[in-house]
């Protein structure tokens, strides 16, 4: 069945129909297209598929049947049930071979020097090395402003007319802080800015950007989407057609970020248990938040969920739950917080989250090692900060595991 066939009423069933195309072998899944290159059957044929005056394949950097399917599936999802001018929202997504990938595609292909962009503190530190470090080589600056202030954002851009991008990441990396898309997007608009949205933490299912007019989504595919840590992977989706497929299209095909067909056909399962997943990460979550949060050991914890959390309102309007992801604090700061996730049986010590397993990073020493201390401080990233991505495993035993983490005592001998 194809999505185009038939308009589903429900999310789950979007996540596991959109985007399948019934396949010459009438294969059950799409295969894993293992081909780099599609055949023409002559000359003139392949003139036009090169013109686009035919559809069909030619070159698997340029996209592919099993990165097809995965593509309209994350566009479905995306503007599920989302209306324009009194129609379905119409979305394109290009799979890109990571996160990071889909974030340079969309940067290189909406900014030029002199531009400047406009975000918030504590994003991926990936995201904002890619702003620090490698954008002002290329004359593309960041402002970087508190945006929960959104007064902030309205008299930084009255005064920076070279300001021409609105980048958001909501809820942010690692310390779940929220900004407002829907006042910000209208703020932005007033002053013409393109705006994205990193919808990685909490997934088309969570909260869809596209509701705000927001012009581009980004995600990294690796985590919630994938859902079981298999494949890195990432998503720009656009709501301008026209520019996606001409400008934006030819960007990703040239700077060479493409996805491949095994990620794809990884992350298109994936995807189909997305709605029942996020569900039970999020029952998860609250559960293991409110522990935290009575723990004698634990001095602060940063939830969406918890009214004690800055932006729980915000969170509240825009986001269906508050979400799979947390951090907090030990009371003993850096080595109380190591010995903490050197302690844990169950729970896994990696970075990465999303997946089924509940995963626990130390940020300061790992996704923000390279971002100066000075600056994560500034952004609410101190050396005894703790991120966790609560995984989809029987509640009892999360919280068993990190109860026997926090006691005081020597290690149990964890894994
Ligand atoms: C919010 C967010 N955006 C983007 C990325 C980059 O994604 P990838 O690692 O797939 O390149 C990450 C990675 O952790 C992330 O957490």
């Amino acid at each position: 069945m194809s999505s185009e066939k038939k308009q589903l009423k429900g999310f789950g069933s979007t996540a596991i129909h959109a985007g399948h195309q019934t396949e010459g072998n009438n294969a059950h899944l799409t295969p894993i297209y293992a081909s780099s290159t599609y055949v023409f059957d002559t000359a003139e044929q392949g003139m036009r598929r090169f013109s686009g005056e035919e559809a069909g394949y030619i070159y698997s950097r340029w996209g592919n049947p099993s990165m097809k399917e995965v593509e309209d599936k994350i566009s479905a999802l995306e503007s599920f049930g989302l209306t324009e001018n009194g129609k379905p929202l119409q979305l394109k997504s290009r799979l890109h071979a990571s996160g990071m990938a889909a974030i340079s595609t969309l940067m290189l292909g909406n900014l030029k020097s002199g531009d400047k962009i406009l975000s918030h503190y504590s994003l991926y530190g990936g995201t904002q090395e890619l702003m620090n470090r490698v954008l002002p080589g290329l004359e593309i600056e960041a402002v970087i402003v508190d945006l929960r202030d959104t007064h902030k954002a309205e008299e930084v851009l009255k005064n920076d007319p070279k300001i021409k991008m609105l980048y958001l990441e909501t809820p942010a990396n690692p310390t779940i802080q929220c900004v407002d898309i829907e006042v910000l997007t209208l703020i932005a608009k007033k002053h013409n800015l393109i705006v994205a949205v990193d919808n990685t933490f909490a997934t088309p299912y969570l909260q869809q950007p596209f509701k705000y007019s927001v012009d581009f989504v980004v995600h990294s595919t690796t985590k919630f989407l994938n859902g079981h840590g298999t494949a890195i992977g990432g998503a720009l989706v656009g709501k301008d057609i026209g520019l996606m497929n001409t400008r934006m299209e030819k960007v990703h095909r040239l700077l060479g970020g493409n996805g491949n067909s095994f990620d794809a056909f990884l992350l298109t399962q994936g995807m189909k248990t997305l709605e029942i997943r996020m569900e039970r990460h999020c029952a998860n979550g609250m559960k293991v938040a409110e522990f935290l949060d009575q723990h004698p050991a634990i001095s602060k914890v940063n939830y969406l969920g918890l009214p004690s959390h800055p932006d729980y309102e915000t969170a509240k309007k825009q986001m269906r739950h508050p979400g799979p992801m947390l951090s907090f604090e030990m009371k003993g700061g850096l080595e109380a917080g190591k010995k903490f996730i050197d302690k844990l049986q169950m729970c896994v010590r990696a970075v990465s989250l999303g997946s089924c397993d509940t995963l626990l990073s130390h940020p300061a020493s790992m996704t923000h090692y390279g971002v100066p201390k000075a600056d994560r401080e500034k952004y609410g990233i101190t050396d005894g900060l703790i991120r966790m991505s609560v995984g989809i495993e029987d509640i009892e035993d999360i919280l068993s595991d990190l109860e026997q983490a926090a006691s005081p005592g020597p290690s149990k001998g964890g894994e």
